[in-house]
């Protein structure tokens, strides 16, 4: 017996379904004026808005070292990446407003913790070389998912994929060169070097999603050609990239159970999920802190939007003239 497509909305039929799923398979992008199921819609809604919201969320926990920046070449590197990442929260704030979702309305969802945004931005940059772990790490992870999207079956959010990757691999090769020159730096470099990846090899593991069995939104994203990989087979293709770069490094990996099989696939030790669900939640880390610091910035950036407000009311006034 065929399964009822659970997707389908009351005011949708089986057929306008199959003639939006057989265009996902020949590989046709789906543009903002086609049809689309409203389940489609939401789920992008809902996944774009969080992406954009990580974006800037993400600003947070780089931009505290641009004062303390060791040398003036890496405080300009650092200010260009946290620039960066306020650009890339725009593309996709502009990607979900193709959708119908209104800036308002995300940035309400966010402050009011109705929407989700990345599990690795509520930990605590501490050292400097939390800096380079983040591009190392945390990028290296980002554009593993991100290429990943870039052949996403939305074109709005697959340009934006494009766009941003190229940018990530920039922050991605900085972090990775700061670290690597601390490894085999003086002692006390090598002992940051370490202690940062001691602190944000899980969380970038995590930051991945959770692992598919518990991935409830992976099933639909999949069927319609948004997700082209699942959260744990973009978490091995980052674990087999990273793991022998970073032992080439002369770093330790803080999981005594990691091991190559038989395949070359480097296997990782059992996650702790509990710690990645307080973490979202905010019970455990930062949570508190960001959106507290969000809110702040959203209200001190008050004036700038009524003032473009009052512009545009006054340019419609005069072209109505
Ligand atoms: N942090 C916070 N929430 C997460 C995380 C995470 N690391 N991983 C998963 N979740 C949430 C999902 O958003 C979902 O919640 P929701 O249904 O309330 O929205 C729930 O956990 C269950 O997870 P999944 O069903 O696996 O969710 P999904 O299929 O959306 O996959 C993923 C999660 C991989 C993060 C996906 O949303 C994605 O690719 N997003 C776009 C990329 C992105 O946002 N990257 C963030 C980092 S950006 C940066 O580093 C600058």
């Amino acid at each position: 017996m065929t399964q009822p497509n659970s997707h389908i909305a009351p005011n949708e039929t089986a057929a306008q379904h199959a003639a939006f799923e057989a265009r996902i398979e020949r590989g046709e992008k789906i543009e903002a004026g086609d049809w689309m199921p409203a389940e489609y819609r939401r789920q992008l809604i809902r996944m774009i808005s969080q992406h954009a919201h990580s974006e800037v969320v993400g600003m947070l926990p780089e931009g505290e070292w641009i004062a303390s920046a060791p040398t003036l070449k890496r405080k300009t590197i650092l200010m260009a990446k946290v620039q960066d990442e306020a650009g890339h929260g725009q593309y996709l704030y502009h990607a979900a407003e193709t959708l119908g979702a209104t800036r308002e309305g995300m940035i309400d969802a966010l402050l009011t913790r109705r929407a989700k945004y990345s599990s690795i931005f509520n930990y605590p940059t501490t050292s400097w070389a939390d800096v380079g772990m983040i591009g190392w790490l945390v990028d290296g992870a980002a554009i593993k998912n991100q290429t990943m999207l870039a052949g996403a079956s939305y074109g709005p959010y697959s340009r934006a994929m494009v766009r941003i990757c190229s940018e990530e691999t920039f922050h991605h090769k900085q972090g990775k060169e700061m670290i690597v020159a601390y490894a085999v730096g003086t002692p006390a470099q090598r002992e940051m070097a370490q202690d940062a990846l001691n602190r944000w090899w899980w969380p970038a593991l995590m930051m991945l999603g959770p692992h598919d069995a518990d991935s409830p939104n992976t099933g639909i994203m999949s069927k319609w050609g948004v997700k082209l990989k699942t959260n744990d087979e973009v978490r091995q293709e980052f674990i087999n990239e990273h793991a022998p770069e970073l032992l080439e490094a002369g770093l330790t990996i803080p999981d005594p159970d990691l091991h190559q099989d038989e395949q070359g696939n480097w296997k990782h030790g059992p996650i702790d999920w509990t710690e990645f669900w307080a973490v979202i939640k905010g019970e455990r880390g930062l949570g508190a802190e960001r959106l507290a610091t969000r809110q702040a910035a959203h209200d001190d950036g008050a004036w700038v939007r009524e003032a473009l407000q009052a512009y545009t009311d006054r340019q419609r006034a005069v072209a109505a003239d």
